[in-house]
């Protein structure tokens, strides 16, 4: 396995296992320099978003780094406030504008807005058939929330990116994602940042002479997992890629699965705001 090596999405689509996540990178140099440090380390695979802002950024620093379209996978996502406005179409064709793409390789439905994500999964099915994402999904969606699309639809979501760390182990969510064949990608991967001082970690990953982020993203890989980690440090972004040449054992595994406290960092997709 390497940087390079991907899992196969239930159409077929090959998704790279290892992906550069920019949540909270800022649209202009800081998201354009990170995606081209990622791109530079080897990574071939984005995750942005919409409601990020840093579409353009994204966009410009995967032209600019001369890798061919092909050998990059980029994803993002649909914004709640479109969904509402019913302007689903109209908010993916902004998104290709921005990336500057004329496909993106997965779009996501980004929350399950109430009374909304159904139709809305309807529209992704029309962008999937049009060629337009070569494979579309959701995100933050609970199991009742991806019942109501099978019941809705024939097209079963490729993905479900949702919150997922040590202290928010998502077992239950992840087995019935896995048993529908979607694949399960964890947003926050690292806790936002906030776990890699825990002292369990750090000491777990002293074994394998690796950093707390590390052991954590193998831990991820190894539960059948995309990582998505986001850093807007060349080093980092190096240092996060560096999963590839240990194993974690079966009880090193398990002691990671105790820190679980059941605790977001983000919001509840039962209760949300926005
Ligand atoms: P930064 O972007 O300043 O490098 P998550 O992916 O769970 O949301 O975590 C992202 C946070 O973790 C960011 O604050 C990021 O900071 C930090 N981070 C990412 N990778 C590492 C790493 N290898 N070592 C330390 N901090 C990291």
């Amino acid at each position: 396995m390497n940087l390079s090596s991907t899992l196969k999405l239930n159409n077929g689509v090959d998704i790279p296992l290892l992906g550069l996540g920019v949540f909270r990178s800022e649209e202009g140099d800081e998201t354009y320099n990170a995606v081209k440090y990622a791109i530079e380390a080897g990574y071939c695979h984005i995750d942005t978003a919409a409601v990020y802002g840093n579409e353009k950024s994204v966009g410009r620093a995967i032209k600019d780094s001369g890798i061919k379209r092909g050998d990059i996978f980029v994803t993002t996502k649909l914004w709640n406030e479109d969904m509402r406005r019913g302007r689903q179409y109209e908010a993916f064709e902004e998104s290709l504008e921005k990336l500057g793409l004329d496909y993106v390789d997965l779009y996501l439905i980004h929350w399950p807005v109430k009374g909304e994500y159904v139709k809305s999964w309807k529209v992704l099915e029309q962008i999937y058939k049009e060629g337009r994402a070569r494979a579309v999904g959701v995100s933050n969606f609970h199991i009742h929330h991806l019942d109501d699309i099978f019941a809705a639809s024939d097209l079963v979501p490729a993905v479900n990116q949702v919150e997922c760390h040590p202290e928010l182990t998502q077992v239950e969510l992840a087995l019935y994602t896995q048993s529908k064949g979607i694949v399960f990608e964890p947003w926050s991967p690292l806790g936002a940042g906030q776990l890699l001082g825990n002292e369990t970690l750090v000491s777990l990953a002293k074994k394998y002479n690796k950093t707390s982020a590390q052991l954590i993203l193998k831990w991820g890989l190894q539960r059948g997992f995309i990582n998505i980690p986001k850093s807007v440090h060349k080093e980092r972004i190096i240092q996060n890629a560096q999963i590839f040449d240990f194993t974690v054992s079966d009880e090193d595994m398990a002691e990671i699965f105790k820190l679980n406290l059941n605790k977001r960092t983000g919001a509840d997709p039962e209760n949300f705001s926005f």
